[in-house]
C-alpha cells in the first residue's frame, strides 16, 4: 500500500483500486460544489441528495466553471449557467446541446474520507 502524498497534497492513491483519495476535502464541512484535483485536472464536486458526483472544472461548451452550475429534476440533470446547456449527471450525456458531453467522475464517501474515480465514457 502507497501512503505517500504528492507534492500538491490534494490526491492521494487508495489502496487497491483507482480510487483517489480526496484528502483535501472533507465531506462533515465542506461546502458544495467544492472545488478539487484528481490527478493534474481540475474537477468540481456536488452533493447530490445522499450521493457525489464530480464533473471536469469547465463547461464544454465555451468553458463557463462549474462552481456555478444548477441541479436540476431531482438532481438528474446539471445546468450551466452561462447558457443553459443541460447535462445528465448519470453519465454526463447533453439534453439541450447535441455534440456537448460533460466528462464525469464517480464519487464515494468511506469512513468520512471522499474518493474519486474517473467515470467512463458512455457507450456510444
Ligand atoms: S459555457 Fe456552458 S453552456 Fe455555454
Amino acid at each position: 500500500m502507497d501512503e505517500t502524498k504528492p507534492e500538491t497534497g490534494a490526491v492521494a492513491a487508495a489502496p487497491d483500486d483507482d480510487w483517489q483519495l480526496m484528502d483535501a476535502l472533507d465531506p462533515a464541512s465542506a461546502e458544495f460544489p467544492a472545488r478539487a484535483k484528481f490527478g493534474d485536472e481540475g474537477i468540481v464536486i456536488f452533493r447530490n441528495g445522499p450521493g457525489y458526483f464530480g464533473v471536469q472544472r469547465t463547461c464544454p461548451h465555451q468553458g463557463a466553471s462549474m462552481m456555478t452550475a444548477v441541479l436540476q429534476g431531482n438532481g438528474s440533470l446539471l445546468r450551466c449557467t452561462r447558457h443553459s446547456f443541460v447535462f445528465r449527471t448519470a453519465n454526463g450525456d447533453p439534453v439541450n446541446c447535441p455534440g456537448f458531453r460533460l466528462k464525469m467522475y464517480a464519487v464515494k464517501e468511506e469512513g468520512g474520507r471522499l474518493f474519486v474515480r474517473e467515470s467512463p465514457p458512455p457507450a456510444e
